[in-house]
């Protein structure tokens, strides 16, 4: 197994991409705390998790506020004793033309997206320091890297990450501890549900994706499981796209 023994913090795993990269960390040997705003969705992900032997614990966050994440992080180490791996995954889209979003919209997506990704590391790197390693993956998007229609705030905060991804990388390689990010291409989750069902979003994908599917959150969870694992030790400020080839185009 990868990631056997391993302490892994993983928040949004309540839904979609998150609650697949809990499953498979456990699969790999691993120990997860799930931590989610939503408590019905965390509790389901943890129910599966010991359902199948696992170990999990959820702890209620709102990865956009301190306090929450040094209550996420504190949990983790009085119930496990050490964090090895942090994956910094919650997020949320709002949609709407940037001349017409409100600065509510656009400080709630930078908050939970992005701020979230500098107090969760913040947060957890005094740890990994101590013991000399660690793993912190963040959940980026391919809209970091290209232009998504009336995504203004989603995209802003998706850049953001892959550049504080490399930020972090650099300065606590010599630590080892190594930052990387993954950006989906479309994953099929509660966040892409509604823009799935809508038939002219579908003919899109089906006429332009390279790939003849959209992907689901098993395709993220084999990549976050690649970069978690000793393997990828020498893997450090990677941006890993995983959109079925969409940016190659
Ligand atoms: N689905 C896609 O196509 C896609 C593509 C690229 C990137 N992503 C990214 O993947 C990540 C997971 O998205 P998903 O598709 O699984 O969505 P999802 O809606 O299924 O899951 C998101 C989870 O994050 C939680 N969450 C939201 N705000 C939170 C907060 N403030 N504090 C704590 N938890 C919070 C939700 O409760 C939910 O459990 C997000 O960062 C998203 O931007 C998704």
């Amino acid at each position: 197994m990868r990631l056997q023994n391993k302490i892994a913090i993983i928040t949004g795993a309540g839904s979609g991409i998150g609650r697949g990269i809990a499953l498979s960390f456990v699969k790999e040997g691993a120990m997860v705390v799930v931590a989610d705003w939503s408590e019905e969705g965390a509790q389901e992900t943890v129910k599966l998790i010991t359902e199948e032997g696992g170990e999990a614990v959820f702890v209620k966050t709102d990865v956009s506020k301190k306090a929450d994440i040094r209550q996420m992080v504190r949990t983790c180490l009085d119930r496990f004793g050490r964090v090895d791996i942090l994956v910094n995954n919650a997020g949320v889209y709002k949609s709407g033309s940037l001349h017409e979003i409100s600065e509510e919209d656009w400080d709630a997506v930078l908050d939970i997206n992005l701020k979230s990704v500098f107090l969760g590391s913040a947060t957890v790197i005094p740890e990994m320091l101590k013991l000399g390693k660690g793993k912190i993956i963040s959940i980026a998007s391919i809209a970091g890297l290209v232009g998504f229609d009336k995504g203004g705030p989603y995209c802003a905060s998706k850049g953001g990450i892959i550049a504080l991804t490399r930020e972090m990388a650099l300065e606590y390689a010599p630590q080892k501890i190594n930052v990387n990010c993954i950006a989906p291409g479309v994953i099929r989750t509660a966040m892409t549900k509604d823009m799935l069902a809508d038939p002219t979003t579908q003919q899109f994908l089906t006429s332009s994706a390279p790939y003849p599917r959209v992907g689901v959150p098993e395709d993220i969870a084999m990549a976050a499981v690649y970069l978690a694992a000793d393997e990828s030790d020498f893997v450090n400020g990677e941006v890993l796209v995983v959109d079925g080839g969409w940016v190659a185009k």
